[in-house]
């Protein structure tokens, strides 16, 4: 299919059912540019308006995922700048996507890598994923929502080790240890993708409207507080109960057959 990026490189795969994003800057271990930035939620909102697409994946051309935000865009800016203009507010669209991301963390995942990792809904970790908050060696901090969420993964004392000292680095079998991915994926780059378009395809499976339903709920126990959280599961849960796919889904369990989503 014919590219129209240049910093990404976006396939559809699964019989079109899963958006594949591969970053591709691996020259500069897919430093996350302006353009890239513009991109990447660009290509993220287009599969997620796409009725075929279930799912989407994240992945890093080369020996990183990406290693953080481009120091060369971002050295001479100034205080106006950061206010004013999209960056790095624009990257917090990532976590508006409505579908789930599931991220495939080859390599390096260092300052906005990590927290572009962070934003999305599922991290699986390859051998070599690497994790960190290098920006304070910069003379600087993560920006791009590292603060808010790295501490509700790792906790506030690792949280912490890693953005004060800017060296301490998680690897991934801390990463996973420590609930940041879900696992570890063993060999090469190619069977990392193999495997997260596996967990894309079975998402992309479900009722496209139930999953939607569940990644918001979910993501409520990082916004509100355990009672307002309850209530909007709640809600939501019910509003399932609207769709069609929940009276194919049980009446299939119920017939012991294999359920027809029709995805409304
Ligand atoms: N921005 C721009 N270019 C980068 C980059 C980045 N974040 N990270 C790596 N590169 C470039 C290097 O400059 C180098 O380019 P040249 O070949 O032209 O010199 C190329 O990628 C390869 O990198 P290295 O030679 O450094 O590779 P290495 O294997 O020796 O080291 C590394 C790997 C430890 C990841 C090292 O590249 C590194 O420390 N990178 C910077 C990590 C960092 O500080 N990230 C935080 C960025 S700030 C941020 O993200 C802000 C925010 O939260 C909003």
């Amino acid at each position: 299919s014919k590219q129209i990026y240049k910093c990404i490189e976006v396939t559809l795969v699964e019989q079109e059912t899963v958006g594949l994003i591969v970053l591709n800057r691996p020259e500069v271990l897919n430093a996350l540019s302006e353009d890239l930035m513009h991109e990447l939620v660009d290509a993220l909102r287009v599969l997620d308006s796409m009725q075929k697409v279930g799912a989407m994946i994240i992945t890093g051309k080369g020996k990183a995922f990406a290693a953080g935000a481009d120091i060369k865009d971002l050295k001479d800016k100034n205080i106006a700048d950061i206010f004013m203009l999209e960056f790095p507010s624009k990257w917090n669209d990532v976590s508006k996507i409505k579908k789930p991301i599931i991220a495939a963390v080859n390599g390096y995942a260092l300052g906005g890598g990590c927290e572009v990792a962070l934003m999305c809904d599922i991290i699986l970790a390859g051998e070599k994923a690497v994790f960190g908050q290098p920006e304070i060696n910069l003379g600087t901090i993560p920006g791009m929502g590292g603060t808010q969420r790295l501490i509700r993964e790792v906790g506030k004392s690792s949280a912490m080790e890693m953005i004060l000292t800017g060296s301490r680095f998680l690897d991934a079998q801390e990463a996973y240890q420590r609930g940041l991915a879900s696992r570890v994926v063993a060999g090469s780059n190619d069977e990392l993708v193999k495997e997260a378009i596996s967990v894309a395809a079975k998402i992309a499976l479900q009722s496209r409207p139930a999953v939607v339903m569940a990644k918001a709920a979910v993501n409520s126990a990082y916004e509100l507080g355990l009672h307002e959280g309850v209530k909007k599961e709640q809600a939501l849960f019910g509003a399932t109960f609207a769709l069609a796919d929940q009276k194919e889904g049980m009446s299939a369990f119920i017939e012991k057959r294999q359920p027809q989503f029709v995805h409304t």
